[in-house]
């Protein structure tokens, strides 16, 4: 790698992880050649100040005009449109009137709040299990709950596809990771064969995968874990509210939630928010309360999140009618791309990809569709393998058919001016 002159175009973001200089600070050099080089030509779409809400429109800081501008959002995890709700909105600024801004602790010690343990007790009921623990995030649910559960020696085993954060627990915990090729029972069933001890592994799975949006084969997968007495995490994330006729994910949608051991969901995507949580058992709640050291050693979320949070669950009890609308937009939006003869996958949920190929074509049609004023994820490694990036669209019940239709047309455009 000649520091002094990098080209953008023969690089990935995957050869800087990979790269390991005599100092622990020499990759900030070729790092730093190549943002530059990738944001003189105009590749670099990523962390652009948002400066609206994230309605299906919002003003965004464009840095090759150096102005806030309109863009078409189908990025945001907004999926039912709670975070612009005035009722939520409403009551979050209520309750900051009362609580102040922040939990300003961690929740064993003063960062637990009467709304803390309301939001748990209700996610526990929404949920049909015993009880729920409420994190900061998703991301520090799966990593303190997986952390907190395997030992060393102890296995995990996960799809493939699966979220970093759950790698990352399982890394964390110094277990053994074992991958099985994605939503294959009968791989599944090779791997737990061969374990020592399958009693003594977490099998961990999504309800709707993040980057692909196709749902987990879970009565195959469920039986394979019965077969050998292995304990289930189902992630849930994408799927909570908008899967099953109760909106408690896909577990419901199989009609196998009793089978499931420990649920991860978030509140950073239908629910509007951030946050993550846990439910399960009362007792293993209870352990993981006391060690899952991201939920004891960080600051709990603030109270007029979980007020939020809780007024979201209200809502969507007596009115599902935005999820109609999204499947709507959903069913729309993926007929249409797959009419122009775009790749969309496996996907049969509100996420969607739409399969771009190396990361060299990403750049030159995310540059495209920016100019054009379409926010959509630009999703390469280490999210993906950089020889199937894509674009992802995030569906939002408040998509308009017009909006959609727009949304189409650029990517078209896009796509057919880049081979
Ligand atoms: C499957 C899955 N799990 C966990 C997370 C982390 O959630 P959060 O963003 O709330 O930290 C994500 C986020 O995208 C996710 O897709």
């Amino acid at each position: 790698m000649d520091i002094n002159k990098i080209n953008s175009d023969e690089y990935s973001l995957a050869d800087f992880s990979a790269y390991k200089g005599d100092d622990l600070f020499d990759v900030r050099e070729p790092f730093w050649a190549f943002m530059q080089d990738a944001i003189a030509k105009k590749y670099m779409v990523y962390g652009n100040p948002i400066s609206t809400a994230p309605r299906s429109e919002f003003q965004v800081y464009d840095r090759y005009l150096d102005k806030d501008r309109n863009f078409l959002n189908f990025c945001s995890y907004n999926y039912l449109g709670y975070s612009c709700h005035p009722d939520v909105i409403k009551t979050v600024q209520d309750t900051v009137g009362k609580y102040g801004t922040g939990a300003v602790s961690a929740p064993l010690l003063s960062g637990y709040y009467d709304l803390s343990k309301q939001l748990e007790e209700s996610i526990a009921r929404f949920k049909g299990k015993e009880a729920a623990v409420v994190f900061p995030t998703g991301y520090g649910a799966n990593l303190g709950v997986l952390s907190c559960l395997l030992k060393p020696g102890d296995v995990a085993v996960m799809d493939i596809l699966s979220h970093a954060s759950i790698y990352d627990g399982a890394r964390l915990a110094g277990a053994d990771v074992k991958v099985f090729s994605h939503n294959n029972a009968e791989h599944l069933d090779t791997v737990l064969k061969n374990l020592k001890n399958p009693r003594r592994a977490i099998v961990c799975i999504e309800g709707i995968y993040s980057m692909d949006g196709d749902l987990v084969n879970l009565p195959d997968i469920v039986a394979v874990c019965k077969k050998y007495g292995t304990r289930i995490l189902l992630d849930e994330a994408h799927a909570t509210l908008i899967f099953g006729k109760n909106g408690r994910g896909v577990a419901e949608h199989f009609g196998l939630e009793d089978e499931i051991d420990l649920t991860i969901g978030t509140f950073s995507k239908s629910f509007g928010a951030i946050g993550g949580f846990v439910t399960g058992e009362q007792k293993i709640i209870s352990y993981i309360r006391m060690f899952a050291r991201a939920y004891v050693f960080s600051c709990a979320m603030a109270p007029h999140t979980a007020a939020g949070i809780l007024k979201v669950l209200d809502l969507y009890e007596h009115d599902k009618s935005n999820r109609d609308q999204l499947w709507e937009n959903t069913h729309y939006m993926l007929n249409a791309l797959k009419e122009v003869g775009l790749d969309t996958g496996q996907t049969e949920s509100q996420v969607i990809p739409v399969i771009v190929g190396h990361d060299h074509r990403l750049r030159e049609i995310s540059k495209r569709i920016h100019e054009k004023g379409l926010y959509t994820g630009v999703v390469t490694y280490p999210a993906v393998s950089n020889k199937r990036t894509r674009l992802r669209l995030s569906m939002s019940s408040n998509h308009t058919k017009e909006q959609m239709d727009t949304c189409l047309t650029i990517i078209k455009e896009a796509f057919d001016a880049v081979k």
